[in-house]
Order: structure tokens, then C-alpha cells, then sequence
């Protein structure tokens, strides 16, 4: 059994992350300012984990949260492409000083290891399919060169202090408790909650912009995977974590009709700022490294989301719309 701090735990992948670690028997902490998470998501598991509400920029609280840590997973940020194009100091504050917080305390805490939910949205728009890790850089949102930027801390901080550390860089994820009610939210939990209430989701470009969407339990699998990872694998390096396919928005949106008998035909909409026409992994490097393999594909990992997304409108119809 080891103790794990998992930082943004309320959110989407936090609080997956938190439920298969409770499920194994570990002892697991999680902070959260509540920003875009909800301790709904925890509800179940509340009881068998300790929480605390906490920004990741309280100096003291963040020290306090890392003692007697083994391992950080950390997920904690403002996950929206969009709302860092709206709010670049906001989003920079929870996402690179939040960061570097985390990482003086994990230092001095003596933590053995901080596994961080890097993003493929690093690679921007390069030509070149699918992304491999060695390619250059080319961000092109203020999220982008954020969530590049505390790689970079990361790396550093092995080669200053030998703090162990893994950059996940996760393609798109989706699955049950992503938020769908915020116009920052995934498309996948958005297209789903429109549709539900039988709205035409929009659609913006021409459809044919496509991700490598990958399934939540995959990115839990290759957060547990990097922590048991041999050390010389945890000095700061980068891993994709997708699924080696991609799909393109209008496939996305008719998948997800055909599960609810939706009809409506799609609106468009302008190309959104800051996006990236295409994202496809390249997840050699995992799957020899960590021994990561994306078991859920899209189409098991969309159903299992929809019917969620369902269970939920039936447990609480009026809950799911305030979320
Ligand atoms: P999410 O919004 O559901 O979760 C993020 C959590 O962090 C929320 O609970 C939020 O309240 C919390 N948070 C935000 N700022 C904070 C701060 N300053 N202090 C404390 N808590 C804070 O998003 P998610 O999809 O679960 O994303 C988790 C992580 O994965 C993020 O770091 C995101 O950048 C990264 N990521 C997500 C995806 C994806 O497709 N979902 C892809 C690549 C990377
Ligand atoms: C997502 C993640 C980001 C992560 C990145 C890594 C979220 C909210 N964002 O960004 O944290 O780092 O993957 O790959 O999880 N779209 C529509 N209509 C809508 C909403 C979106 O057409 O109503 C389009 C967007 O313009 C974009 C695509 O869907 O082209 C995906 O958007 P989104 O789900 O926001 O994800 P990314 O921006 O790719």
C-alpha cells in the first residue's frame, strides 16, 4: 500500500484516478479548489479518502498536503483550451505557479515520485501524424505553453533536486464524470448533454477536425503504470497517452446520436481560437516503457459514457443540468 496526494481530485480524471486507487487499497489525499471540480464526483468514496479544499498556490497548504507522500498524481489545472485564450494570467496562475508550488513542497517533502497530466495540445498544429515525443514543441494556445511549461519544471527538477517525475501527455479524455454543462467543457461530455436535453450541438469548423480520443480508464492505467516504472523511466521524461486512432468531430457527433436516437443534423460554426486541426498519438514509447496499452477503445469507451451520462439524468435529472 502506498499514499498518494492526487492534486485536482474532484475533477473528471482526478476523481477516476481516486476511485481505482481507493479500489486497490491505497491510502489517498486529494486537494481541489472546487474551480471546475465537484466533491459530487467523490461522493461515493468520501468517507474512505481525505480531502481537503485547497488552491494550488497556498504555499502552507500545499507544503502540509505533501508530507509523508509517495507518489503525486497531478491533474490540478484549467484543463480549457479557450479559457486560457480568455484568461491567460488566470489560467497561468492555477497552471504554471500552481505547478511550481507543488514542486518545491514534493522536493522537500522528499516524495518519491509526481506523475503530471501533461497535454498532447504541446505538439500544436504540425503537419507531421502521428506525434511523436521527440518532435519540437510548437504550442499555440496560453494552455498549451502552460502545461509545456511545468514539463520543462518537471524535468528540472529532477536534474536540480532528483525529484522523479513523468510527463503524461494525454490526448483527449472522456468518460463518466466529465463536467458537460460549461461551454469550456470536453466536446464529448458537451455533444452528449445537448443532445440529451435535444439541443443541436454545434460543431465548429468543418467537421472534419479530428482527436485521439482516448478513454479514461487508459489514463488511469498509465498513471498507476508510470508510478511503478523503473526510476531510470521517471527523470522528467514525456509519454503520449492516447490511443493510436483518431476521429473526426462529425464522427463523434453522429456516434453519439446513434446512441440516443438523436436526429438533428449538426450545426457549424467558425473554426474555434486556438485550436488544432488534428491530434493523433504515437504511443510506441509507453507501451515499451510503462507497458501502457489503451484497453478501452472508442466506441466501448463512448457507449460506457453515454449510458453514464443517462444513469445520472435518471439518479437526478436537476442535478446533472446545474453541474
Ligand atoms: P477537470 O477540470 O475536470 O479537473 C481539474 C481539477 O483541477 C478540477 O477539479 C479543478 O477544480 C481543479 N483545479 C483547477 N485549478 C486549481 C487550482 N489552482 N488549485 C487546485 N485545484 C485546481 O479537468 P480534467 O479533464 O480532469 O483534467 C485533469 C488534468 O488533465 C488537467 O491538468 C488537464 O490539463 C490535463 N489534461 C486533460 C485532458 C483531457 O482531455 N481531459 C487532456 C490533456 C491533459
Ligand atoms: C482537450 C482538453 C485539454 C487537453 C487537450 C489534449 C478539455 C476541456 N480539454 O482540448 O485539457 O489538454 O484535449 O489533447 O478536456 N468542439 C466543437 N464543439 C463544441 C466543443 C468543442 O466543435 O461544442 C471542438 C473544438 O473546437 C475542438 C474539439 O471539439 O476542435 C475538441 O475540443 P475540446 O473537447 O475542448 O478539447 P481540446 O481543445 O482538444
Amino acid at each position: 500500500m502506498a499514499r498518494y496526494l492526487i492534486t485536482g481530485i474532484a475533477g473528471f480524471i482526478g476523481s477516476t484516478l481516486a476511485h481505482a486507487l481507493v479500489k486497490q487499497g491505497h491510502e489517498v489525499a486529494g486537494i481541489d479548489n472546487l474551480s471546475t471540480g465537484s466533491l459530487d464526483n467523490l461522493a461515493d468514496i468520501r468517507h474512505q479518502i481525505s480531502f481537503e479544499q485547497m488552491d494550488l498556490q497556498d504555499v502552507a497548504g500545499v507544503k502540509s498536503a505533501c508530507g509523508g507522500i509517495d507518489f503525486i498524481l497531478h491533474q490540478g489545472a484549467v484543463a480549457s483550451v479557450p479559457r486560457s485564450v480568455k484568461d491567460p494570467l488566470g489560467s497561468h496562475e492555477s497552471n504554471v505557479n500552481g505547478t511550481l508550488n507543488l514542486l518545491i513542497a514534493a522536493r522537500d517533502a522528499k516524495v518519491r515520485r509526481i506523475v503530471y497530466a501533461a497535454s498532447s495540445s504541446a505538439y500544436g498544429d504540425q503537419p507531421t501524424q502521428p506525434k511523436q515525443e521527440d518532435m519540437p514543441p510548437l504550442p499555440l494556445s496560453p494552455y498549451a505553453v502552460q502545461k509545456l511549461t511545468c514539463e520543462y519544471y518537471i524535468q528540472s527538477f529532477f536534474l536540480a533536486y532528483g525529484l522523479e517525475g513523468i510527463c503524461l501527455r494525454y490526448f483527449n479524455i472522456f468518460g463518466p464524470r466529465q463536467a458537460a454543462d460549461s461551454p469550456y467543457s470536453g466536446v464529448i461530455a458537451q455533444f452528449t448533454y445537448k443532445m440529451m436535453a435535444r439541443e443541436t450541438p454545434t460543431i465548429f469548423g468543418d467537421g472534419l477536425t479530428s482527436r485521439d480520443f482516448n478513454y479514461v480508464d487508459n489514463a488511469v492505467s498509465a498513471n498507476l503504470q508510470a508510478c511503478l516504472a523503473p526510476s531510470a523511466v521517471a527523470t522528467g521524461r514525456v509519454f503520449n497517452i492516447g490511443t493510436g486512432k483518431s476521429h473526426t468531430l462529425n464522427e463523434v457527433y453522429f456516434a453519439i446520436a446513434g446512441h440516443l436516437g438523436f436526429t438533428g443534423k449538426p450545426n457549424y460554426g467558425p473554426p474555434r481560437e486556438g485550436d488544432i486541426k488534428h491530434s493523433l498519438a504515437d504511443i510506441n514509447r509507453a507501451t515499451k516503457e510503462l507497458g501502457y496499452q489503451p484497453k478501452a477503445g472508442f466506441h466501448e469507451g463512448l457507449g460506457k459514457t453515454v449510458a453514464w451520462y443517462l444513469a445520472e439524468r435518471e439518479k437526478s435529472p436537476v442535478a446533472v443540468v446545474q453541474r
